[in-house]
């Protein structure tokens, strides 16, 4: 039985490991293989009403504004063929962070439009076949189905969790927003183009193969230094192939570098501040809860402008409020 609305929450999943390329375009699934933690504290909350019997369209609102429809075409067909529903939908969705900036908003955005779509559709589906239709949407949303430490294996349908939130208490991500206007280029069309055009592609694809397993290893551990050493390497590395596009991408801002720069210092002066980047202008620094307050500090005195969250592993996406016929 359909519900007359369903209200979703589901936090950004934010790449250790990266997630860049597709190995089937059409799936939208991932060419390598990505390790994750889910953000506390930052949120896409989605409400979803079906629309009347006789509607075809499905309409999606982001913070206010009406979003174009083929960027969620191949994910509502798919919802419709899995739930074996001609229902079409309204969703109404809000981010209390910068929308489409690098902050992964479209991972917790269609992580929360999943859960409630298909609850408001009448299926109970569990977290596994959920992440499998997140990730039409956008790859990482299979992350956010989950909390905690993640993992989306290369070429997968589904993401799986690693270790729950619990595992790792004092870890946090300080997540840096330089600025709140949206990315020049989508994460979509910068994957492709690197594909198509960057001589590195091949080498990326390659070399990516080793960093989940020894990323799992650091996480399994607490080894913050290992962990933060290899999402050094991931994020760089992805960029490297960014930076050699025809014509280059190039996402980041001036302070952005600077920030990168800082964490280079505090870590020369035993800080454990280990940064990366997404296809925006934000760095995210991993650390432990024990160093936060002098990275804050830090940043403030360096970059006063800056606006920051501090996010712990959080919990993944879940339905909030049923309104049942
Ligand atoms: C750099 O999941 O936004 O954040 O699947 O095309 O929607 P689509 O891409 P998306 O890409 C995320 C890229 C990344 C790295 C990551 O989250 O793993």
């Amino acid at each position: 039985m359909s519900a007359r609305s369903v209200t979703a929450v589901a936090s950004p999943s934010l790449a250790l490991v990266k997630y860049w390329g597709k190995s089937d375009a059409k799936r939208n699934t991932p060419a390598t293989s990505s390790v994750a933690v889910t953000l506390s504290g930052l949120e896409s909350r989605t409400t979803v009403t079906p629309t009347p019997p006789d509607s075809e369209e499905d309409v999606v609102y982001i913070d206010g504004a009406q979003q174009p429809a083929e960027r969620f075409s191949r994910f509502f067909e798919n919802v419709r063929r899995v739930i074996e529903s001609d229902l079409h939908f309204d969703a109404k969705s809000t981010n209390n962070f910068p929308t489409a900036a690098g902050i992964a908003s479209s991972a917790s955005g269609f992580a929360a439009l999943t859960v409630a779509s298909a609850r408001c559709a009448g299926v109970d589906l569990p977290p596994e076949n959920l992440s499998a239709i997140a990730r039409v949407g956008s790859a990482s949303a299979a992350r956010s189905i989950f909390g905690g430490f993640t993992h989306l294996a290369a070429d997968a349908e589904q993401a799986t969790t690693l270790f729950p939130c619990e595992h790792w208490p004092a870890f946090r991500i300080v997540v840096v927003a330089i600025t709140t206007s949206g990315k020049g280029v989508s994460s979509r069309d910068a994957m492709e183009r690197s594909r198509r055009t960057s001589p590195y592609y091949q080498s990326w694809l390659e070399d990516a193969k080793l960093r989940s397993e020894e990323a799992r290893t650091a996480i399994e551990k607490r080894d913050i230094e290992r962990l933060g050493t290899i999402m050094r390497l991931s994020y760089l590395r992805m960029f490297s192939t960014m930076f050699s596009c025809d014509p280059p991408i190039i996402y980041w801002h001036p302070t952005s570098l600077s920030l990168i720069h800082l964490c280079e210092t505090l870590r020369g002066e035993g800080i454990g501040a280990w940064e990366t980047m997404d296809a925006g202008p934000q760095v995210k620094i991993a650390c432990l809860e024990s160093d936060t307050e002098v990275i804050i500090r830090r940043i403030e005195e360096l970059r006063p402008e800056c606006r920051m969250y501090v996010c712990a592993p959080g919990t993944g996406a879940s339905i909030i409020e049923t309104d049942e016929w």
